[in-house]
């Protein structure tokens, strides 16, 4: 699904990435593990096309970023669903209008967003919670939001910056693990995230950056800083 083939980021002189091959395949859940500044974020935003490299290819289902252009870039943009660390809802709407305006802006009628919101919210368990505002909502129940917000066009990918930066530990737990529902129901997930305790405890592929590179890769969390 995403191919690095030989990655080079640089921001002037700052590398940001270089030498970067990577592979992940449908289906897959990847956490990409780092410290501050190691390029988990590059990394995420070469995915979504918001940055280019100087150097080497990314690929999606074959087709090279870089060469889409400006107009079919939010087409392609529309399979990949992404939450960061700051969960930027719209103050002044329930969550049950946060997640019906992602649809709207992709120009889904209001049938099936009426049909379709409600669905969303059940899946990350805030169903009973549609009818309130943020500022009504934990951290963590925000975060679901802004997750329920990304699944709203049905996204092949999910990609999430540092998603628990900002919850204590028991709403970051709820929110790793609703991810995991999501990738269990079919969605590829890539977690980047500097917790390495929160991907120790999920078994699953760890990819681990350091100044740009990758420097580790285990097939089974375990991860150690
Ligand atoms: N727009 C930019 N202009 C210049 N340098 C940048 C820019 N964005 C990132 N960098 C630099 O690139 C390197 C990688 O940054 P990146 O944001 O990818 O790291 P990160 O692993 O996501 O860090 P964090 O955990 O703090 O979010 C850092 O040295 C950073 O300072
Ligand atoms: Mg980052």
């Amino acid at each position: 699904m995403i191919k690095f083939q030989n990655v080079l980021k640089k921001y002037d002189d700052v590398t940001a990435l270089q030498g970067v091959n990577l592979q992940v395949r449908h289906g897959e859940f990847i956490s990409l593990v780092g410290m501050s500044g190691a390029g988990k974020s590059t990394l995420l935003k070469l995915i979504i096309g918001e940055e280019h490299p100087d150097d080497g290819q990314v690929l999606i289902d074959d087709i090279d970023i870089a060469t889409v252009s400006k107009t079919d870039l939010p087409y392609l943009r529309r399979k990949i669903g992404m939450v960061f660390q700051d969960i930027k809802l719209l103050p002044k709407r329930t969550a049950f209008e946060n997640v019906a305006f992602a649809m709207e802006v992709c120009g889904h009628k209001k049938e099936k967003i009426n049909g379709d919101v409600p669905k969303i919210l059940d899946l990350v368990g805030l169903l009973h919670k549609r009818n309130h505002f943020p500022s009504q909502m934990s951290g963590g129940e925000k975060q679901r939001v802004a997750i329920a917000r990304a699944l709203a066009h049905r996204p092949v990918l999910l990609l999430a910056d540092e998603p628990t930066g900002n919850l204590d530990e028991v709403n970051s737990d709820e929110v790793l693990e609703l991810l995991l529902k999501i990738n269990s129901l079919g969605t590829t997930v890539i977690l980047a995230t500097h917790a390495s305790s929160l991907v120790n405890r999920i078994k699953r592929r760890v990819i681990t950056i350091e100044s740009g590179k990758i420097v580790r890769e285990q097939a089974q969390g375990n991860y150690q800083l």
